[in-house]
């Protein structure tokens, strides 16, 4: 343990597994108090657990990121036992890959939208209020390499983290006069739930990548914990690319 984020507490939204479940590991091992979400409550009580079983602190909060009230509770509890909030890294998202013409501009559209970005548009408005009073703090939104390529086999999923990029960029502006920093991540290939070793998916993707071989969910919160830490106290507004040089030939 080491203290990169020694005294900040921390929200991450979407922590019970892959990405964010590495984020919140290494949030706490640099000596963050973080609390934790996801829908999945025994997946994140173990994570929890183990967390502090091992002189860290973590807390696990149940949420829907769809639903406002739990992301409501999020804040107002965190606020409640810690008085602030320094880092947020929203990091909640689903994949889907399905073809042009089946897309179901509600059911799968819509409902990725809400997961993807406004969610992430709610938990900013929740926290900011207290962020600009402390008079600093840190906004991480895990976007991802279809933020910036086009792909044509997951449309939906690729808007959404473009729109996640852009809103990004806009809040980092707005926010910069309160010395509140927004930034997002660009995820390669990641092995996770969303992205099984042998998947189709996988698959698909493995040969475009030139490093040859697919990121571990620690290697993309080695890049959120630099953007959350008082390191990166300079960047706002930028979209850290972690992809194996995927995106380097074609943009
Ligand atoms: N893996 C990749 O290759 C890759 C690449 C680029 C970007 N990303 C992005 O990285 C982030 C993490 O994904 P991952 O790869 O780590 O996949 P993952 O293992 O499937 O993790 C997704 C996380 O999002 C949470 N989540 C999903 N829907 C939610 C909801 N309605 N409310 C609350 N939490 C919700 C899940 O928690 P519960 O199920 O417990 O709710 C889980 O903790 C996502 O934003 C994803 O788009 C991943």
């Amino acid at each position: 343990m080491s203290n990169r984020l020694e005294n900040k507490i921390a929200i991450v939204v979407g922590g019970t597994s892959g990405i964010g479940k590495a984020i919140t590991e290494l949030y706490a091992a640099e000596g963050a108090k973080v609390v934790m979400t996801g829908r999945r409550e025994e997946k994140g009580r173990e994570i929890e657990k183990a967390i502090n079983d091992n002189g860290g602190e973590c807390l696990f909060i149940q949420a829907d990121s769809t639903k406002k009230e739990d992301l409501e509770n999020v804040v107002n509890t965190t606020i409640e036992k810690y008085g602030r909030i320094d880092i947020l890294n929203n990091n909640a998202g689903i994949l889907a890959t399905t073809p042009l013409d089946e897309i179901d501009p509600t059911e799968e559209f819509n409902h990725m939208f809400n997961v993807n970005v406004t969610s992430y548009l709610t938990m900013i408005q929740l926290v900011t209020p207290y962020m600009k009073k402390q008079g600093a703090g840190s906004i991480i939104n895990t976007a991802s390499v279809g933020a910036r390529q086009p792909m044509p086999f997951n449309i939906s999923y690729s808007t959404s983290k473009a729109a996640v990029k852009h809103m990004t960029e806009s809040m980092a502006v707005a926010l910069a006069g309160d010395n509140i920093r927004v930034n997002s991540l660009a995820p390669g290939l990641t092995r996770s739930e969303m992205v099984e070793e042998g998947s189709d998916f996988e698959k698909a993707v493995l040969p475009s990548v030139p490093m040859k071989r697919t990121g571990s969910a620690k290697e993309i919160a080695n890049g959120s914990l630099f953007l959350a830490s008082d390191e990166a106290s300079y960047v706002s507004g930028h979209m850290l690319v972690l992809d194996g040089a995927l995106t380097a030939f074609s943009c």
